[in-house]
């Protein structure tokens, strides 16, 4: 028998951030038995690199502040192609799972009369990101993996899932194999939960850590499910540049929530050259007190810095083409200018951003206290991934869940830095919920054993012999794919190159085909590079192909021969699918209007 063991739980989780850890909380708070099979080891995933903190309009720090700003913005940021109703429930429910994640022992910084500090962040109009210093994801997957432990969820780490099992149209399990021995199990559950977060390592500049290779959507797309967003790939402005061994690492938006600013070689403020129309009655003041607007009618002042990612990155690339950029191809972001206004800056960075002055002595030998840091944008997050219902987070595959970042529809064209946080706390919240109701309502499907034997013997192909296979291993192809990524998919695009993406994808996909590893099945990273590349080559795909069809530059979407957005596909959203023949296919589809009572909430902050 190729496979080692069965596993048998009502719902399957797969991933262990933030999503997959809410959802196993809630869907085993409603009762059911829940597995939790995981890539890395638990506390590893990438959740925990996540610093500047959870987006909620607690008002803790500006009463003003409500889930109906939280909305607009949201809405906003995301250029109006969010799911809106997605949209209303994150912004309605962040404040309870925030407290909720209090109640369960989460740390947070403190206002002076002791609620929840609040600070602030790109597109969000008042402070609203709810931290610890700029350790936020390390607190808040501690916290889930203590209640999560608690409620007796099963967890399997450094399990790999190979396939996603189904019964006619319904997902009902799938198959894994365990790092530690190579052996094969089955796991067989009435709802499959996936929350596996991002596909960073498709690029070759990356924030996101090795797991991030968009094992969840593209699992979910070879079971039947629809893609959205893909075109939308957030490149985070603000990664290290040097050294070189930990560029693309994150420096968190926190820094500029705190009073960072960007500088080019020249010394110059480049932010302030260019804020959008979009904020028509801008006052540019002083540079000390930032730039101030009204929404509606109220005031808010902000520091060009804060604008949001996609255009901060924009301004940064320009800066840096244009031969203003630092020494090591970034521009400069300093914090330690805050000692023109505050006695005590020294110890106001070190407290928080203490992972920052850390990262920065530790990696670079810089001080950001006393010097500026070199930074530039990184591959940070995937708006896009798996198309699921508002409300229950099922994909359009009976049985199939998703929550988190492998999920579509929050975020739109953009993302909110610290939406992300609240998104897997939402959504991985009703995840569970939905997950679990469907399990009590279904009985377990059957498994297809010939199926399962038939994937098993694909996934064992690279061990076959070396020299009768002809291939070479995994890490030069994952490495090329990366770097074609960033050359041909990257933050600005044009058809010409996107289509000769298409066409090194194909060469690719043919390597990797005939992909060898040697050594046996016991932890062999090589065999577990050669399983990612499947996925990241889907992936590439996908985003290539909605990159290609979206003519226009909206959001995270940049497009040098259509600089332009096109009022035709401002609501609209591309779709990509399997088609019968195995072959990707691409559709538009116009998203539903909002209701008025929405409609009046984005008008009003408008
Ligand atoms: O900059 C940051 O701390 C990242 C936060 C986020 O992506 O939400």
């Amino acid at each position: 028998m190729a496979v080692h063991e069965t596993r048998e739980h009502d719902v399957l989780i797969i991933g262990s951030g933030g999503a997959g850890l809410r959802a196993a909380t809630s869907a085993s708070a409603a009762g059911v038995s829940v597995g939790l099979v995981t890539k890395c080891l638990l506390g590893k995933a990438h959740t925990v690199m996540a610093e500047g903190g959870i987006a909620a309009a607690l008002g803790n720090v500006d009463e003003r502040d409500g889930w109906k700003t939280h909305f607009a913005d949201t809405m906003r940021g995301g250029q109006y192609l969010n799911n809106w109703r997605m949209a209303e429930l994150h912004a309605k429910e962040a404040p309870d799972r925030v407290r909720e994640l209090e109640a369960w022992g989460a740390l947070f910084d403190r206002t002076k009369d002791g609620r929840i500090l609040q600070r602030n962040f790109g597109g969000h109009a008042y402070p609203r990101l709810a931290h610890v210093g700029d350790r936020t994801g390390l607190e808040m997957l501690r916290a889930l993996q203590d209640s999560g432990v608690h409620l007796g969820v099963d967890i399997y780490m450094e399990y790999t899932v190979i396939e996603l099992l189904k019964d006619g149209d319904r997902v009902i399990g799938a198959l894994s194999y365990d790092r530690e021995k190579g052996a094969f199990t089955v796991f067989h559950a009435k709802a499959v939960i996936i929350a596996t977060g991002g596909i960073g390592k498709l690029y070759k500049i990356t924030s996101n850590s090795w797991d991030c290779t968009g094992d969840g959507p593209s699992l979910a797309y070879h079971a039947g499910a629809e893609l959205i967003d893909m075109e939308f790939v957030q490149f985070h402005p603000t990664g290290m540049v040097w050294p070189p061994s930990v560029r693309g690492l994150l420096v968190t938006e926190g820094v500029r929530g705190e009073g960072g600013i960007l500088r080019n070689k020249d010394g110059h403020r480049f932010m302030f050259d260019d804020i959008p129309p979009l904020y028509t009655d801008q006052t540019a003041d002083s540079e000390e007190e930032g730039w101030r607007y009204t929404q509606g009618d109220k005031e808010a002042r902000r520091p060009p810095e804060l604008l949001t990612r996609d255009h901060v990155a924009r301004c940064i690339v320009r800066e840096i083409k244009e031969g203003r950029g630092s020494p090591h191809g970034g521009v400069f972001l300093d914090i330690s200018w805050i000692k023109e206004k505050l006695s005590d800056a020294e110890q106001h960075i070190k407290r928080k951003l203490p992972a920052m002055y850390h990262q920065f002595k530790r990696l670079a030998d810089i001080d950001i206290t006393k010097e500026p840091m070199e930074v530039g944008p990184t591959t940070h997050y995937a708006m896009g991934g798996v198309r699921v219902d508002a409300d229950t987070q099922m994909s359009v595959v009976p049985g199939l869940f998703a929550a988190g970042e492998c999920a579509a529809g929050l975020h739109g064209a953009n993302r909110l830095g610290g939406n992300s946080l609240s998104d897997l706390l939402v959504f991985g919240k009703r995840a569970g919920e939905f997950a679990a109701q469907f399990a009590r309502d279904n009985q377990a499907g059957q498994v297809n054993h010939d199926h399962v034997e038939e994937a098993v013997r694909r996934t064992l192909e690279p061990f076959d012999d070396v020299d009768e296979a002809g291939g070479e291993g995994p890490y030069q192809i994952q490495e090329d794919l990366q770097a074609m990524m960033q050359d041909l998919v990257g933050i600005v695009r044009e058809e010409e190159e996107m289509e000769r993406a298409l066409v090194g994808l194909e060469r690719l996909r043919g390597r990797a085909r005939r992909v060898v590893v040697s050594g046996n099945r016991a932890y062999n990273p090589g065999w577990h590079a050669a399983v990612d590349l499947g996925h990241l080559l889907t992936i590439g795909e996908a985003i290539t192909r909605a990159a290609l069809e979206r003519r226009e530059s909206r959001g995270a979407h940049s497009r040098s021969d259509h600089p332009d957005k096109d009022p035709a596909a401002a609501s609209v959203n591309i779709v990509i699918k399997k088609g019968f023949d195995g072959t990707m296919e691409t559709r538009r589809e116009t998203i539903p209007a909002m209701p008025a009572e929405l409609q009046a909430i984005v008008e009003e902050m408008k």
